[in-house]
């Protein structure tokens, strides 16, 4: 390190009008080719076919760079924009970091099951000082897609279906990665994405059009998106998909009208990678310089990787299309988000930091405890969990048993090695006396490759034939006969969730069903624990396995946390964030639809299908306990309420089981008539609460205006009627426990 590489550290930094001076005079005298770079990200990757950084870097600085993750590089295009750059404007260095740098966390979808935006806060909190360490200053995430189509890949990194679980899980995550001040070293700048509806993609295929209703999206896709800007997000990304039938990326009334006019943001807004230029490709655009033009136009300020603001804003200003003070306009919050952070006064990292940072023994202590969290207990027939540690002699079967890939998830930084713990070596470290064998079964793998495994430079393993599966088979069929207990690991591999990796059916991929069955056939005891990152139709097992762990893809610590809670030493707490339905076919299914003039449950309740009903599989909010737990006394502060007035809503949960555990009280609504059909059940509060044997506490919700309206079809606006209501708490979305009220003018 050099000395004007100084490390950054807790130093004092600029008041917000000395910043706000700051970008006002580098306004003044920068460049149009300068202002035009400040709004492009261009790529740092190894593989980038793009403009080359440095070069540009030199002659006109540059926004921001992505796809790199090499410290000791971000210092040295840092110095060449510092020192050598016209304005000498720091760049900003941005990244994907999703669950985890070096410590990774359960998945999003899986951190949502722990109903706990603390843990939430905490993981992201841990994942910023990583990063920053290594040199970032910017994720990419939280991702706050609500989805409700279990078929789309990319339900995994969301929060599931429901909005005010989501907008509870956005704010904890805006919180972890940026803290209280953006001028912490220790934090980085978040990224709300993709702004809005992408995870409604028809069919559930990745990219596919979105055709949602203001009403739909205004009550369900939004509340994460402005949950994240009241918790103070410095940027948004917006969405690749056309949005009824405007891209999402050039979508004025979505970046302009809703973002910074109704809800006050003051951030940037970074297209999705090639968004800009794809707006071509997309039948919006006539060419890309047409593209830049509708972007900038519609409120998007950065350009992601598609060069078309790089190559087309500067002649769009010379004929006339834009002003100086468009541009200026688009400019001005990527360099006030700059200042804020300190980067003018600190540009550098210290190139020794990430070491120290990484080995801290607290982050992996937070990844377990997340995992652990983060489970969710779906059977558990005739309490055969937890399994007693005098257990001597298992077998753990399954292709998902020893992969680090699958516990900890997609979504990986780039060069990352893994350090996880597998379910195989938790086990072993839990029971070290133990005999415990081990069989993989058949590899299970995507019938269509994942276009990402290109950039993935580790050899491929030759797909395995279909007579060595056949052998492994078989070998897991004769390991499982010789074990007195039986430890299954089944799901699906990282590569089978995430971006590019929707599919149409929700059964476990390849022969993984016919191998449970025929090791359940031997009648030993089973237990299942499911690897995965979305909701898997898995109707057999829940009927035929008496015991089902969801670890989900748990991260570094995953083996540990399922050893930890399949012998006992923790009470699962978890609770589904979504649906589960029996079918692929089924989806999208969620707990919040309105009712039908034939609701499932009235006495003449047919099954929409007449091939399987339409229940789902599990409910969302479900997941058991090794301790039972009853929720009632519900009372509230008043019977009869004004519209504009509040209520409090009060319940007592008790642990009647005879072990400490977790329970997760929720609060669901549902307007009896009004203007609009409302959803049968909407979440509108929970509380996780640990409770010994014997305890009881009482939880204490309120229900406002904020809770009580909704925007309306009929009316165009947000209303709040006069109406009565059901209400109904419980430990997940069918809750019984009820009470009446009534909202009068
Ligand atoms: C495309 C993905 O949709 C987005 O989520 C991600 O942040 C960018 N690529 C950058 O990697």
């Amino acid at each position: 390190m050099n000395k004007t590489m100084k490390a950054e550290t807790a130093v004092s930094v600029p008041t917000k009008t000395d910043n706000a001076r700051r970008v006002e005079t580098l306004l003044a005298h920068m460049s149009l080719e300068e202002k035009v770079a400040q709004l492009a990200q261009i790529s740092g990757a190894p593989w980038n076919e793009g403009p080359d950084p440095e070069e540009i870097i030199r002659e006109r600085g540059i926004g921001s760079i992505l796809w790199l993750n090499d410290t000791k590089r971000f210092n040295e295009l840092q110095k060449i924009a510092i020192e050598e750059s016209p304005s000498g404007i720091p760049i900003l260095f941005a990244l994907d970091v999703i669950h985890g740098y070096r410590t990774i966390f359960p998945l999003p979808l899986a951190m949502a099951a722990s109903w706990d935006p603390v843990v939430a806060e905490q993981a992201q909190a841990v994942a910023a000082k990583e990063a920053r360490a290594a040199g970032i200053h910017w994720t990419f995430g939280p991702m706050l897609d609500i989805a409700r189509d279990a078929r789309w890949g990319r339900i995994v990194e969301g929060a599931g279906e429901d909005p005010y679980l989501g907008a509870a899980m956005a704010a904890a995550q805006v919180r972890g990665f940026q803290g209280e001040d953006l001028a912490d070293p220790e934090r980085v700048l978040a990224c709300a994405k993709h702004f809005a509806g992408y995870g409604a993609a028809d069919g559930g295929r990745d990219y596919d059009p979105v055709y949602l209703p203001e009403t739909e999206l205004r009550n369900v896709y939004f509340p994460p998106f402005q949950a994240a800007v009241k918790a103070g997000v410095g940027t948004f990304m917006s969405a690749y998909m056309d949005l009824n039938n405007v891209p999402a990326n050039s979508n004025r009334w979505l970046l302009r009208d809703v973002l910074r006019e109704e809800w006050g943001f003051a951030g940037f807004v970074v297209s999705d990678a090639f968004g800009v230029g794809s707006l071509v490709v997309q039948g919006h655009a006539r060419d890309r310089q047409d593209a830049a033009l509708r972007s900038l136009k519609a409120g998007l300020n950065m350009d992601m990787a598609s060069s078309a603001y790089l190559e087309n804003l500067a002649g769009l200003v010379e004929d006339g299309s834009l002003t100086m003070g468009e541009i200026d306009d688009m400019v001005r919050p990527i360099l006030a988000l700059k200042a804020e952070m300190g980067l003018f006064e600190h540009p550098y990292v210290d190139e020794t930091l990430l070491d120290r940072v990484v080995a801290r023994p607290e982050h992996r202590q937070a990844a377990r405890r997340a995992a652990q969290r983060a489970m969710v207990l779906l059977r558990n027939e005739g309490g055969l969990l937890p399994l007693a540690k005098g257990q001597q002699n298992i077998a753990v079967i399954g292709p998902l048993a020893d992969s680090m890939e699958a516990t900890e998830g997609s979504w990986m930084v780039f060069g990352h090695k893994s350090a996880a713990v597998t379910v195989l070596q938790g086990i072993r470290a839990k029971l070290p006396g133990a005999t415990i064998a081990y069989a993989p079964g058949p590899e299970i793998h995507r019938d269509i490759p994942h276009p990402f495994g290109e950039f993935d430079m580790t050899e491929k393993k030759p797909i395995q034939t279909p007579e060595d599966a056949e052998a492994a088979f078989q070998t897991a069929v004769k390991t499982a006969q010789n074990a007195d207990l039986v430890i299954m690991v089944l799901g699906e591999n990282a590569d089978m969730a995430g971006e590019f990796a929707s599919r149409g059916s929700l059964d476990l991929p390849g022969r993984q069903e016919e191998l449970l069955k025929a090791v359940s056939a031997l009648g030993k005891p089973v237990v299942l624990v499911l690897l995965n990152g979305r909701p898997l139709s898995i109707n057999w097992a829940a009927d035929h396995v008496p015991a089902i762990l969801e670890a989900w893809e748990p991260g570094t610590e995953g083996g540990n946390a399922v050893a930890d809670i399949l012998f006992g030493d923790v009470n699962p707490g978890g609770k589904l964030p979504v649906t589960f339905p029996r079918s692929g076919g089924h989806a999208p299914l969620y707990y919040a639809r309105t009712l039908t003039h034939l609701p499932e449950d009235s006495p003449r309740y047919y099954s929409r299908y007449w091939d399987s009903p339409t229940t789902p599989l599990y409910p969302f909010g479900y997941g058991l306990s090794y301790t039972t737990f009853a929720i009632d006394n519900l009372k509230l502060s008043a019977a009869k309420i004004k519209v504009g007035q509040a209520v409090t809503v009060t319940a007592d949960v008790s642990n009647t089981g005879s072990v400490a555990g977790d329970e997760v009280v929720q609060l669901y609504i549902h307007q009896k008539w009004g203007s609009d059909s409302r959803p049968r059940r909407e979440l509108k509060g929970f509380e996780r609460v640990t409770l010994q044997p014997g305890e009881v506490k009482t939880v204490s919700f309120s229900l406002g205006p904020d809770e009580l309206g909704y925007w309306s079809t009929n009316a165009g606006r947000w209303i709040q009627e006069a109406a009565p209501f059901d209400i109904w708490v419980g430990s997940d979305s069918l809750a019984t426990c009820h009470a009446a009220l009534e909202v009068v003018e």
